[in-house]
C-alpha cells in the first residue's frame, strides 16, 4: 500500500527554485566577465589540457565583447542570490531542518555503503533520515561552496574597502582562483544532481514541487 508523505516544507522549495535561475544567471554572467581575461586551464606538467574556454566555445554561445553586460548582470543577481541563500540557510537554522540535512562524522562511512549500493555491489541500504549520507555531503558542501562563492567574489568585488577579507583568501588572485574554480564545481555538481534526481525518479522530483511524496511500504 502507498501512502502519501509530507517531505520538502513549502520555504525550501521557493528557495531551491529561486537559487536554480539565479545560480544559473550568475554563472552566465560571470562567463561574460571572465572572456575579458580568460587565465585558467587545467595542466598535466607542463602540457596545458584544457584551456577556459575555447574561442569555439565563446563564439557558438555568443559570449564575446559582452563585458559590460557581464559586469552589469553580476553585480545585480549577486545580492539577489546572496539574498535567497541568506535565507536559505537562516530557515535551515530556525526550522532545524539542518538536521536532516548536514553531513555528520559518520557520513563519510555510510556514503561509501550509499555508492555501493547505488552501485548495485551490495544490497543493503544503510539506514538513512530524509536525506542519504551521499545526499548529506554534496548538500552541505554546496551550502559552504555558495557562502565561499559569496564571500570570495566580495573579496575581489572591494579588495580595498575589503582587504581584510581578501587577504583571508591570500590576496587578489587566490580569491578570484577560488570564486573560478567554485563555479566549475557548481556546474558539476548541477550535472550530477540532476543526474541523481532523473534517476531518483518522478515522485522525488514532484516532492520539491508539491512538498509531499507517494511512498510504497516496504515489503519484507
Ligand atoms: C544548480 C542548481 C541547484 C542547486 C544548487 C540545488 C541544490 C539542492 C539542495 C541544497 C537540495 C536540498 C534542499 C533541502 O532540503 O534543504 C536539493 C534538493 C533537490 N533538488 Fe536541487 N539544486 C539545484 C538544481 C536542481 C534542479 C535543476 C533540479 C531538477 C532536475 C533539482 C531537483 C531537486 C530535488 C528533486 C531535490 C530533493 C531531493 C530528495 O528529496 O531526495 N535541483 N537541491
Amino acid at each position: 500500500m502507498a501512502r502519501i508523505e509530507t517531505k520538502h516544507p513549502l520555504a525550501i522549495r521557493w528557495m531551491h527554485w529561486i537559487n536554480f535561475p539565479l545560480l544559473a544567471m550568475m554563472i552566465w554572467s560571470g562567463m561574460l566577465v571572465y572572456w575579458a581575461n580568460p587565465v585558467y586551464s587545467v595542466w598535466i606538467g607542463s602540457c596545458e589540457l584544457f584551456h577556459f574556454f575555447p574561442v569555439w566555445f565563446n563564439d557558438a554561445l555568443g559570449i564575446p565583447y559582452r563585458l559590460a553586460e557581464g559586469l552589469q548582470l553580476h553585480f545585480f543577481f549577486m545580492w539577489l542570490f546572496a539574498a535567497n541563500g541568506l535565507a536559505y540557510v537562516i530557515y535551515l537554522i530556525v526550522s532545524g531542518e539542518w538536521r536532516a540535512l548536514l553531513l555528520i562524522p559518520s557520513s563519510f562511512k555510510r556514503a561509501a555503503r550509499v555508492a555501493l549500493h547505488d552501485a548495485h555491489i551490495v544490497k543493503d541500504k544503510p539506514p538513512q533520515g530524509k536525506y542519504n549520507d551521499a545526499q548529506r555531503i554534496a548538500y552541505s558542501s554546496v551550502i559552504a561552496m555558495g557562502m565561499l562563492s559569496i564571500l570570495s567574489g566580495l573579496a575581489i568585488y572591494k579588495p580595498t574597502q575589503l582587504a581584510w577579507l581578501t587577504a583571508v583568501f591570500g590576496g587578489y588572485e587566490w580569491a578570484r582562483w577560488v570564486h573560478f574554480w567554485l563555479t566549475i564545481l557548481f556546474v558539476l555538481f548541477f550535472v550530477v544532481h540532476v543526474i541523481q534526481v532523473a534517476i531518483a525518479g518522478w515522485r522525488n522530483f514532484r516532492s520539491m514541487i508539491m512538498g509531499r511524496e507517494i511512498v510504497e511500504a516496504e515489503t519484507e
